[in-house]
């Protein structure tokens, strides 16, 4: 039976034919997406975000064939791992033609693929003949959305229409990974644990997420960042150094009461696929309550543990 065209999917493209952007849902967080093979489009959704020109940005597509049309070649383990986990949170770095526009990936040789696993995202892809442009719908460095109601709140007036779609399940950003001299580099952690990309792949190097200068420029060090204070570090004893301050907790597991007034837990059963996708919301929540400051920990470095303590890093920087 062929897959039934939503009316909301129809208004979507409607708007990305007249060149528009829209909220696009996806399993990792919500996208600001517009048509990837025109700079005029492209130039809108760095203007929207406010987000620096040097920062490119990851097409979506909905098959690898699709991608083909843009790329010049596809090297083994990057087929490898598309077959394995598209559609799904993982970003290919591959080297593209001269159809996409300089723009979209900031003058760089290679662009940004991925096929997100999302059933609106993927039946509006298909209906096009353009892959889409589509960072994190949010303003440069804020938290990522990981709803509509998120992209309504931030972006909702700059933008014609947000397709809707559920929570995003997986909670944070794919995983990108490009290719150098035989060598698979993780650029960014992310919604797909390195630990599968291994299994499939090998070993992997995964470049250090300190420099502020990196090859992927998405790699700033202030990122994801709330507008209220974070402190990273021992729960019990930033509450206690803090305790004249109202103080908001984001844990990993345990719920605090003594001279706090929010707590929230990312997850309550030790899974790290929880605690991914409650992390931006959860934040987000905090950021809008009534506290001083949001006191935080690191979680476990198992699993997606690495990227969610990636992100509480980046969030707990101050410029
Ligand atoms: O999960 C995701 O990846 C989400 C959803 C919407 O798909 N998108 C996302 O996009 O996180 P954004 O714009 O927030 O992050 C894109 C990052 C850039 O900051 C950069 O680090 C990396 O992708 N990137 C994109 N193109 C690149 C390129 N040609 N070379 C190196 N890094 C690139
Ligand atoms: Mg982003």
């Amino acid at each position: 039976m062929m897959a039934e065209i939503n009316s909301d999917i129809i208004k979507a493209k409607e708007y990305l034919d007249q060149d528009r952007l829209i909220g696009l849902p996806t399993e990792t967080v919500y996208g600001l997406a517009g048509n990837g093979l025109k700079a005029e489009v492209v130039s809108q959704i760095f203007e929207v975000k406010n987000r620096p020109h040097f920062d490119p940005l990851i097409l979506h597509s909905y098959s690898i064939d699709a991608i083909r049309e843009y790329v010049t070649e596809i090297p083994n383990n990057a087929i490898k791992l598309a077959d394995a986990f598209w559609p799904g949170p993982l970003t290919l770095l591959l080297d593209r033609n001269d159809k996409i526009p300089d723009l979209t990936c900031s003058g760089l040789k290679r662009a940004a693929f991925r096929i997100p696993n999302h059933p609106k995202a993927l039946a509006l892809l298909k209906t096009l003949d353009y892959p889409l442009a589509a960072p994190s719908a949010n303003p440069f460095g804020y938290i990522s959305p990981t709803s509509a109601q998120h992209v309504e709140k931030q972006l909702g007036d700059k933008i014609p229409y947000i397709l809707e779609g559920a929570i995003s399940e997986v909670g944070i950003e794919s995983t990108i990974v490009g290719f150098e001299d035989n060598e698979t580099i993780i650029y960014r952690l992310g919604g797909l644990d390195i630990q599968e990309i291994e299994k499939v792949i090998g070993k992997v190097k995964v470049l250090p997420h300190s420099s502020s200068e990196p090859d992927a420029p998405g790699m700033l060090k202030s990122h994801y960042a709330p507008t209220k204070n974070i402190l990273l570090g021992n729960i019990p004893e930033l509450i206690t150094a803090n305790k004249n301050k109202k103080i908001g907790i984001l844990s990993y597991s345990k719920l605090y009461d003594e001279n706090v007034k929010v707590s929230l837990q990312l997850t309550k059963s030790d899974d790290m696929h929880e605690a991914a996708k409650n992390l931006f919301s959860h934040l987000r929540t905090l950021d809008e309550s009534e506290i001083d400051i949001i006191i935080t920990e690191e979680v476990p470095s198992i699993g997606l543990g690495k990227a969610i303590n990636d992100r509480l890093r980046r969030a707990a920087v101050k410029d």
